[in-house]
């Protein structure tokens, strides 16, 4: 059984290939690559798989095996003495023609939990972008990030009807399982006008829409009435605090100025 993503007969054949260039050529030249990738394509889980090696040298291939046919192929001159060796080679071939189950299907069962069932959601920004300048469109930009697996939708609506005026970017790998997208909404913003992002995603029960008001941001928003309950509690306080100390003042030397005492009746 292999390892993931090695395959002990491939590297075992690349010492051999090595071996013949040496012997192959008066002038070998001093610098060279060799590359071998393996390929393993699944079309319906892992009922259909389809694997494809290919071998290059200095990144140009010479030389493939596909399952679909199930023998080694030169792809130029290079691969022809290689091609016909190995196809005479009953156990390379084997080993070969197994390797959609000892490779693709052992990887696959052993992968399949982190990257077929894995679901991350995607967190959705919405801004405006600083373009000041009257005579251009104003842009809207949705922010998408965080989310796996990859395949995304995201719709811009502008008053509740669907706009075809965005602009995306190429999705982002962050690097963690985790993929980004931009998309950009150009248009004319007038007061009284909404705009909505949406995002689909396998991850999401349901769309995932993020407002964008031409008034006022939401950030804004929230300031502005974090600013009015705070002016109607300071003036609460003050009116309060006046009154008090107003009070307190006419009435202390009440309190003070008792001359005849406590008088008990009886
Ligand atoms: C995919 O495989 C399943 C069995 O795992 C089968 O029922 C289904 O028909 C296949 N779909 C296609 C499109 O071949």
């Amino acid at each position: 059984m292999r390892d993931p993503w090695v395959s002990v007969g491939g590297f075992v054949w690349m010492l051999t290939l090595l071996g013949a260039r040496v012997t192959l050529c008066r002038e070998t030249p001093d610098d060279f690559v060799t590359q071998w990738k393996s390929e393993c394509h699944f079309l319906n889980g892992t009922e259909r798989v389809r694997y494809v090696a290919r071998w290059s040298y200095n990144q140009q291939q010479f030389l493939h095996f596909d399952s679909d046919t199930g023998v080694f192929k030169a792809d130029d001159l290079l691969g022809v003495p290689s091609a016909e060796s190995l196809n005479s080679q009953k156990e390379v071939l084997e080993q070969e023609r197994a390797a959609v189950d000892t490779f693709c299907r052992h990887n696959y069962g052993i992968l399949e939990d982190f990257m077929q069932r894995r679901r991350v959601k995607p967190k959705v920004k919405v801004s405006r972008s600083n373009n000041e300048d009257p005579n251009k469109p104003h842009m809207l930009i949705c922010n998408v990030n965080g989310f796996y697996p990859y395949a995304i939708t995201v719709h811009w609506y502008k008053n509740g009807q669907k706009d075809p005026g965005v602009l995306s970017s190429e999705l982002l790998q962050n690097g963690d399982w985790t993929g980004q997208v931009m998309v950009m909404l150009e248009t004319s913003i007038n007061p009284g006008d909404t705009f909505v992002c949406e995002v689909l995603h396998v991850s999401l029960d349901e769309p995932l829409r993020r407002n964008w008001d031409s008034e006022e941001s939401e950030s804004a928003k929230s300031k502005k009435l974090t600013g009015i309950i705070g002016l109607v509690l300071g003036g609460l306080f003050f009116t309060v605090g006046g009154v008090m100390y107003w009070k307190n003042k006419k009435g202390r030397p009440q309190f003070h100025l008792q001359p005849e005492g406590v008088n008990f009746m009886g």
